[in-house]
């Protein structure tokens, strides 16, 4: 099954982004074991679509990762569980910071104690706050605005602190927008509650949602609206395995950027859709939200020269068509 390539835990698996990966692991012939706690992730997509090992459990829960550290051997962690709804870290910021920083520093204490030295990071352009340059590069600084944004640029830290100690590689991606899905169809994004824009305007194809809400129509941007960096999921999947190989060769830690260098704005995403699904999108103009900075777009240049990675799907038209493929099918 593995072809004797090793084996990779992969917390988050039953989520949107760690499942494409771990379909992208097995493609690549590497055995995969999800650990997930299900409070977000799908259990049926990972029995009927990735069939792999699912621990059902939480990142959280010391005895549970020393047991399977001692049961099984991995050679790497790829660590996509965390909670990243931006407005409730400002609501509830002891959550997320129980989550995605003690929840993440319990996992690395374990994987010390057992000897495992690879770590593949989700981290997030949110880590940047407003940034004063675009596209950004990786040596941008980092001041996040919100908790969330925050949660996860103390995990770098930590991860620059265990790679000085105790010797831990880690690979630490900056994800901008996720977005599209599996393009055969078996997988994609179902969030609950769903806050992506995506997702949100073909819901509202699909007649689930009334509207789609457009915040803010006077940004400094040619339609006013603002502009973000979409980048595919299966294209974030490839990233992940080309991270892991670069750790299994034995390089440095290192950061990078996922993103396709290019950015839509709202209304061109809800164009793009209006022409992919061929159906009305009902939109309405609100108020702009406090902190969304009006474009956020990342150089991916450190990960095509690095690791080699070469986007298969930056443009917005393939995003939105796999995007309604996996839509139609999951809420028909
Ligand atoms: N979606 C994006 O556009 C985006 C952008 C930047 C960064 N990220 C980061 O990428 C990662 C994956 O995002 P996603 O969109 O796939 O999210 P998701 O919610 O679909 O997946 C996260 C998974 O982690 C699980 N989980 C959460 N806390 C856990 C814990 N303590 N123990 C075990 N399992 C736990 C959830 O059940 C879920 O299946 C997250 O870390 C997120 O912060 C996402």
């Amino acid at each position: 099954m593995s072809s004797g390539k090793p084996t990779i835990l992969v917390t988050g698996g039953a989520g949107y982004i760690g499942s494409h990966t771990v379909l992208a692991l097995k493609k690549a012939g590497y055995g995969v074991v999800i650990l997930d706690n299900l409070v977000y992730g799908h259990r049926d997509l990972v029995e009927r679509v990735l069939q792999v090992e699912l621990v059902v459990g939480d990142t959280n829960d010391r005895a549970l990762l020393d047991k399977l550290f001692t049961s099984q051997q991995f050679a790497a962690v790829m660590h996509f569980s965390a909670y990243a709804y931006v407005g409730e870290s400002v609501s509830n910021p002891a959550k997320y910071y129980r989550n995605n920083v003690i929840g993440t520093l319990t996992l690395l204490e374990a994987m010390e104690a057992a000897s495992i030295k690879n770590f593949v990071f989700s981290s997030t352009c949110a880590t940047y706050g407003v940034p004063n340059q675009v596209p950004i590069p990786e040596e941008h600084s980092q001041n996040p605005i919100n908790p969330y944004g925050a949660t996860k640029l103390m995990v770098e830290r930590i991860l620059a602190d265990f790679d000085v100690a105790y010797g831990l590689k880690s690979v630490r991606f900056r994800y901008f927008n996720a977005a599209g899905a599996d393009p055969a169809g078996n997988l994609g994004e179902d969030h609950n509650p769903e806050t992506h824009l995506i997702p949100l305007v073909l819901q509202t194809a699909l007649g689930k949602r009334e509207s789609v809400s457009i915040f803010g129509t006077d940004y400094p941007t040619a339609d006013g609206t603002c502009i973000r960096d979409y980048i595919h999921v299966s294209d974030l999947a490839d990233a992940h395995v080309l991270g892991l190989e670069y750790l299994l060769k034995g390089k440095d830690s290192a950061v990078f950027n996922l993103g396709n260098g290019n950015g839509f704005s709202v209304r061109e995403v809800i164009d793009t859709a209006v022409k992919v699904t061929g159906k009305q999108i009902k939109v309405v103009e609100c108020d702009r939200r406090a902190g969304d900075p009006p474009a956020l777009i990342g150089s991916g240049d450190r990960a095509r020269q690095i690791l080699g990675w070469e986007p298969k799907y930056p443009d917005l038209d393939n995003i939105l068509t796999h995007a309604w493929a996996w839509h139609q099918k999951r809420h028909a």
